[in-house]
């Protein structure tokens, strides 16, 4: 009986680890993001931002990518704080010497479980996966 008093807790402790270290993911965290809030706005590339964010085009358009509006790349691997596009949805694009709206611009800011899961991508190295 003493025995599992003590498992049980130990048991449900690794589950609750377990997932928190599960890696980010390109394809489950931030291409749904894309898909709902920007590719209306970012399609062909030619609108404003020049961006494609269709679900098999994005990453090639983000990670490494400098932005237009900064020196910036929009995606740093490793770095979510210089990752223009991390300001942009942060709102201190301003002050990373980027200009125009926070985005989505004309929709609300993306929820913060959204902002910590591209935040956790970018910092587990923005992988395509
Ligand atoms: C209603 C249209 C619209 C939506 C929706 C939208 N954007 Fe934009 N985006 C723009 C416009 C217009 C610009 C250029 C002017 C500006 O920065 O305000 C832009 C610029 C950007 C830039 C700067 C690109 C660069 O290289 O300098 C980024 C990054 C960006 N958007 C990301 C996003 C993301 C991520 C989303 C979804 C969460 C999104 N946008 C949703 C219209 C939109």
């Amino acid at each position: 009986m003493k025995s599992l008093i003590f498992a049980l807790p130990l048991a449900l402790g690794i589950a609750a680890t377990a997932h928190a270290t599960e890696p980010a993911s390109f394809s489950k965290d931030v291409v749904p993001v894309l898909k709902t809030r920007c590719v209306m706005c970012h399609l062909t590339g030619k609108e404003p931002g020049n961006m494609k964010l269709a679900p098999k085009v994005a990453y090639a358009t983000l990670v490494g990518v400098k932005a237009m509006e900064t020196g910036l790349a929009r995606v740093e691997p490793g770095k979510p704080d210089q990752s223009y596009l991390v300001r942009k949805l942060e709102g201190t694009h301003v002050a990373a010497g980027g200009t125009g709206d926070r985005m989505p611009v004309g929709g609300a800011p993306l929820p913060p479980e959204q902002m910590a899961a591209i935040r956790a991508w970018i910092e587990q190295g923005a992988q395509n996966n």
